[in-house]
């Protein structure tokens, strides 16, 4: 059984642990580690903590999981998304991104940016309802797809803050 909650300042060094082993791939596959995962620090983590809503998957005792929602104005963002490797593939991933939207009640619209170079990472978010807005070129091999999602497109209501994941 997981639990999702919210991450505690203590949690940021952890959580900026699995960021960097979850991103390792989309590094690899774009030929560069200058990508906002993987240069994001542990005290932006710990900051974000702080002021947005940082949710981190419990399996027992260990984190195995984390997502954010960044809200500006009615707009929500989601960022950070990343499950650790042995944990995938049982749903926990969709129920982060579940759990952010719960949290944000009021936000008109949710939003992301993912990269196309990863494989599964568009079909991912459309399975959650998101839709792929536009495609940007980011540097020479990356191309961006930046997803959205209306509030009320989807059934998402109430904070869920435990799931049978397995
Ligand atoms: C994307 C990610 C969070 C999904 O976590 P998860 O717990 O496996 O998600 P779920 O179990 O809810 O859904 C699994 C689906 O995600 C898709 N997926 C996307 N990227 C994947 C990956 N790197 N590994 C496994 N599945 C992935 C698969 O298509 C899978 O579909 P399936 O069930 O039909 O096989 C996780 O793979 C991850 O941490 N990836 C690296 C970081 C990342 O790319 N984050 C999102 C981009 S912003």
């Amino acid at each position: 059984m997981y639990s999702i909650r919210p991450a505690s300042p203590a949690d940021a060094t952890v959580i900026h642990g699995i960021q960097m082993r979850a991103f390792a791939e989309e590094g690899r596959l774009s030929e560069t580690r200058d990508i906002p995962p993987l240069t994001e620090t542990v005290e932006a983590i710990e900051l974000l903590i702080r002021t947005q809503t940082v949710l981190a998957a419990w399996d027992g005792e260990r984190i195995v999981g984390s997502a954010r929602g960044i809200v500006d104005g009615d707009v929500c963002t989601l960022r950070g998304v990343s499950v650790e490797q042995r944990h995938r593939g049982q749903g926990l991933g969709a129920s982060l991104v579940r759990a952010i939207e719960r949290a944000h009640p009021n936000v008109r619209m949710f939003q992301l940016t993912t990269n196309t170079l990863v494989p599964g990472n568009v079909a991912f978010y459309e399975r959650l309802g998101y839709r792929v807005d536009e495609r940007t070129p980011f540097g020479s091999k990356i191309v961006l797809a930046q997803m959205s999602k209306r509030r009320g497109s989807d059934s998402a209501t109430g904070l869920e803050s435990t799931i049978a994941g397995r």
